[in-house]
């Protein structure tokens, strides 16, 4: 049975900005989703029909991905929904690759991007391909405006061009604290656009967030945590002013603050998960779970879309 793995992601900097075409920085964490096709009586996944609200992204890259026949989905998924990790990315990249083995074909990755970028941007009614891409090509994925060293492709919608490169992540362990708060993408999107549309305040503050996301890419390119902590935190509050904060998010992200470099929320908002860059991670863990948090350590992932035949 074809099958196809792509990895969750976390937003270092840039979530919300980078919807503006702003800068923006992810890794791929070692957390993946699987994606079996096969062709059965009827469409299906998990045995439920496909129809259901809660399979929009697999539906929705079925047609993209010129599903016609009737298809069995087998998903099976590390990744917590609805946490801002990027569950519905690697769902989207993991069954447009699996339908593409299907019919024995190979799409070259930026391909599959485009593809699942376009999936996500219908599903969520506005999107930037930050977690697709980086859910496709694994390891470290850098957003810039313009294109520049270890450039992999870019994706255009409307007047808006992003601009994808390769970045190392060094080997190092993020701690992520979920608040179990679920909350849909789409809406908070709507909701920073609106206000970016009414104030000079919020469109400097995504601006200045674009800057963060390159300066912080900078910080973490050299080793320079406390640089790198700075400006998470800094990246946290421009968030929570453009209004996708949680309460419970900033208690996580202050007690973890104790012992880290620094702690930002991660990914949509408005509940989710945050992330903090530490080296004393068990007590990060132990006070984020002491506030009501989940807590958990991962690690980049420096492999991206995989397929078996
Ligand atoms: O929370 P997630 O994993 O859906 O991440 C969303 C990131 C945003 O910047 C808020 C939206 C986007 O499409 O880039």
């Amino acid at each position: 049975m074809p099958a196809a793995s792509a990895p969750g992601k976390l937003i270092l900097f840039g979530e919300h900005a980078v919807v503006f075409g702003e800068p923006a920085l992810a890794m791929a964490v070692d957390l993946r989703t699987e994606v079996y096709v096969r062709p059965g009586p009827e469409t299906t996944v998990n045995g439920l029909p496909i129809a259901s609200p809660r399979f929009r992204y697999v539906r929705a890259a079925a047609k993209r991905g010129g599903a016609s026949d009737p298809l069995t989905f087998e998903i099976r998924s590390m990744i917590p929904s609805a946490a801002g990790m990027g569950s519905s990315a690697a769902v989207t990249v993991a069954t447009l690759a699996a339908l593409r083995a299907l019919r024995r074909e190979e799409p070259p990755p930026e391909t599959l991007a485009r593809l699942a970028f376009e999936v996500e941007h219908e599903v969520q009614g506005r999107a930037s391909p930050i977690d697709t891409s980086t859910s496709v090509h694994g390891n470290g994925v850098l957003i810039r405006r313009e294109r520049g060293d270890g450039f992999l492709w870019q994706v255009e919608r409307g007047d808006r061009k992003w601009f994808l490169h390769h970045v190392d992540v060094p080997a190092f362990r993020l701690v992520v604290g979920e608040t179990g708060v679920g909350a849909a993408t789409g809406p908070l999107v709507a909701k920073v656009k609106q206000f970016a549309d009414q104030s000079a305040d919020a469109r400097a503050a995504i601006e200045e967030i674009g800057r963060i996301a390159l300066e912080g890419a900078e910080a973490l390119g050299l080793g320079r945590w406390e640089r790198v902590g700075e400006l998470m935190v800094r990246n946290h509050e421009l968030l929570n002013f453009l209004g996708v904060g949680h309460p419970l998010l900033d208690r996580l992200v202050r007690v973890a603050r104790r012992w880290s470099y620094g702690a930002k929320l991660t990914g949509a908002g408005g509940g989710g998960s945050m992330i903090a860059l530490t080296d004393e991670a068990d007590r990060v863990c132990q006070a984020i779970e002491q506030e009501g948090g989940r807590a958990f350590v991962v690690h980049p992932d420096p492999q991206g879309v995989e397929v078996r035949p």
